[in-house]
């Protein structure tokens, strides 16, 4: 499909624009020398606007776009106790006048740093419920939470929004698939060809969003995702199977399977949300080579599993790799004595 056909295909959607777009693309050439190549670039999402900006940005358009569209008052949505997606989807709903309700795994930790503060900030009701993730399909896991969420007294089917875990619904990973017909211009435009684009996996719906965007394009560039947290049984499977439907709400024809995805899990290390010393030396090597700011969450996880592969010699010298920047800093200032103590201080 040509760009601008795929361009009014998506503009059919209800959307409320929010994001900074296109976010800027730019080198990492300190890093590419300092690693040996490939030529790496980043794409700002961190900077895409939107509550300190990250990759909920995107998919946040088109999810309020939809609650508005059917007249919503509240939104709900869920996430770890440092959730970009929620502190995101708080600042959203705010913007469009709707109420936010956030459900958090776990307890009350009783000190409120980081997406926390801003959670509270932005006024969202918060309900810190032990819903344990890890052990079942993401597909299951999305029904039980929204099944939890309904037994609460300020949800109800008719006035409430609900968005899953990572915003991952097809609608808005029409997001992301509007990113993969962004940076194809952009490499238009900069008269480049990314052969890889390497994103963070968490729920998997960036990696879909993309995948199913450069298909419906016709394009080679490859998506690579990094998993952050061994989260979901089934990943891939379940990534393939949210990338066919994001995919055919423009062609109905469009079909991924689990081996159309091109995922890594060696770089989680002992968990979700727990900095690997991987994690620590990406964080650190983007601060001094570039200046860029990566999160302990995703991004150093991300950007660790790619310095790893390329260390490994996974890519050509000449080929181009694009690190999604998906955003997550304010996990860096909740965590920065883990990430302090793993630093030599030169
Ligand atoms: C900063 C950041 N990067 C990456 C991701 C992963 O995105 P996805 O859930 O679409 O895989 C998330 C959220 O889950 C995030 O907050």
């Amino acid at each position: 499909m040509e760009i601008n056909a795929l361009e009014k295909q998506i503009n059919r959607f209800a959307r409320i624009r929010m994001a900074h777009l296109p976010s800027a693309i730019e080198p990492l050439d300190n890093l590419s020398r300092a690693l040996g190549g490939p030529r790496i670039f980043v794409k700002r999402d961190d900077q895409i606007g939107l509550g300190i900006g990250g990759n909920k940005t995107r998919k946040l358009e088109f999810l309020l776009g939809e609650a508005v569209r059917l007249g919503k008052k509240k939104v709900v949505t869920f996430g770890g106790l440092q959730s970009n997606h929620a502190r995101q989807t708080a600042a959203a709903a705010r913007k469009v006048g709707l109420e936010p309700i956030l459900f958090l795994f776990g307890d009350d930790p009783g000190e409120y740093p980081g997406n926390l503060l801003l959670d509270l900030l932005a006024g969202a009701t918060i309900h810190f419920t032990p819903m344990k993730t890890g052990v079942e399909r993401l597909e299951k896991a999305i029904e039980r939470m929204r099944k939890t969420a309904l037994e609460f007294p300020d949800v109800s089917e008719e006035d409430t929004y609900i968005i899953p875990v990572g915003g991952g619904a097809p609608v808005g990973l029409l997001g992301y698939l509007n990113a993969a017909l962004e940076i194809q211009k952009q490499a238009e435009e900069m008269n480049i060809r990314f052969d890889h684009v390497a994103v963070a996996a968490g729920t998997g719906g960036t990696v879909a969003g993309l995948m199913a965007g450069f298909r419906l394009l016709g394009s080679s560039t490859r998506v690579i995702g990094i998993d952050v947290g061994s989260l979901w049984v089934n990943f891939r499977d379940s990534i393939a199977q949210v990338a066919t439907r994001t995919g055919r709400q423009i062609d109905p024809g469009i079909s991924f399977l689990s081996d159309d995805v091109t995922l890594y899990t060696d770089y989680v290390g002992e968990g979700y949300a727990i900095p690997s010393e991987g994690c620590i030396e990406a964080i650190r090597l983007l601060a001094r080579h570039e200046g860029l700011f990566i999160d302990p969450v995703y991004t150093g996880k991300a950007m660790a599993g790619l310095i790893d592969l390329i260390r490994k010699g996974t890519f050509g010298r000449e080929e181009t790799v694009l690190f999604l920047h998906t955003g997550g800093l304010p996990a860096l200032f909740a965590k920065g004595d883990i990430i302090l103590k793993g630093l030599t201080r030169r």
